[in-house]
């Protein structure tokens, strides 16, 4: 019989030409997320009586799976810096004896969907690594969500492609898909944010897409929901602009950078209606930002839906700006002839 061969996260990272200190990270985060794992596996649904930041109430799992983000972290030398959803401010783990090998900053939302565990759904941690502060594209060096599903899998981009490893029973995570690249246009949509307040414009947004017959998948778990655009390849997930919630719901350096790094590495993209995701700048640490993640067809459509009535606007007054001109050019022409004459 012929032996398969296969690939672990740490020999496809030794292969990659990517620092040493990241790699050690990643690999670190990956053994993190096992932790996680063995959490949840706990049944441990019961709410903790507090709040995070944001204000939703905490299970006593949230607490348990950033606590252990946060003591891993401490005992990581590769880190200085680490921002929690779960935290109100960035946590600083650097150890007094850390030299300058603590060079990344990193992100976490240790149990995105939590909520979700209770009714045995799917969901995810997701991490992104900065090298020094968090300033989106120009400081992003890696991107990663593990998603705990009835498979364990570990999604990640180091600016060098998305690939995606699945946890084996011997807890080695071995890599299922190499190079994940997303087609042109998908099947299917994935429309966050309660229907009666979108607005005018996403609200045709989503009629344009149910008119083409995309079909409706929707968890209500970011990462899960996520991760099926990305393997079917194609298709939408947004948390648009609410008339009562112009910023969304969900967050820009903790929910929404990691992915878009992720979703722009496999040729898809990552907007908030206008710009990249990957081009704002937090201006705050728990920033909501609304998003579009899709393919090329769907990201375009959202585009032409969303800004429609702003390009008319510029359309006309260009129209008008254009006519002002060519008055005063014949304006000019006249005076000109008055004078030779
Ligand atoms: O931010 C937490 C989260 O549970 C995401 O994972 C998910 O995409 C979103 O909220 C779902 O929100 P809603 O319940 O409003 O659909």
């Amino acid at each position: 019989m012929q032996r398969m061969i296969t690939t672990d996260l740490r020999i496809f990272l030794a292969k990659s030409n990517i620092d040493l200190n990241l790699r050690r990270l990643i690999s670190y985060i990956a053994i993190t997320s096992k932790y996680i794992s063995s959490k949840i596996h706990e049944a441990n649904r019961k709410f903790a009586g507090t709040t995070n930041f944001s204000g939703e109430e905490q299970l006593e799992l949230d607490k348990a799976a950033d606590e252990i983000f946060i003591q891993r972290m401490k005992h990581c030398p590769y880190v200085k810096e680490m921002a929690s959803e779960e935290q109100d401010e960035t946590i600083n783990v650097i150890l007094p004896e850390q030299g300058e090998e603590a060079v990344y900053s990193i992100s976490v939302d240790p149990l995105d969907g939590s909520s979700l565990v209770d009714v045995n759904l799917a969901v995810g941690t997701i991490v992104g690594i900065h090298y020094g502060q968090f300033l989106g594209r120009t400081s992003m060096v890696a991107a990663m969500y593990i998603l705990y599903g009835p498979l364990t899998t570990l999604v990640l981009t180091t600016g060098q492609g998305t690939h995606e490893f699945v946890l084996n029973p011997e807890g080695e995570f071995i890599l299922g898909e190499e190079n994940i690249k997303m087609k042109e246009q998908g099947k299917i949509y994935a429309p966050g944010g309660l229907k009666e307040k979108w607005t005018k414009e996403h609200a045709q947004y989503i009629g344009e897409l149910e008119k083409e017959k995309y079909k409706l998948r929707y968890s209500g778990g970011l990462v899960p929901d996520f991760n099926q655009i990305l393997l079917k390849k194609g298709g939408i997930f947004t948390y648009p602009a609410l008339i009562d919630a112009p910023n969304g719901k969900l967050r820009l350096l903790f929910e929404l950078q990691p992915m878009a790094f992720i979703i722009e590495q496999a040729g898809g993209f990552a907007i908030n209606g206008k710009a990249d995701i990957l081009d704002i700048i937090p201006n705050s640490l728990h920033q909501r930002c609304p998003v579009y993640f899709g393919s090329q067809y769907e990201i375009e459509l959202a585009k032409k839906c969303l800004n429609e009535k702003e390009e008319s606007i510029n359309n006309k007054e260009k129209l008008r700006e254009e006519e002002l001109n060519n008055v005063e050019t014949k304006k000019e022409i006249y005076e000109v002839m008055i004078e030779e004459n």
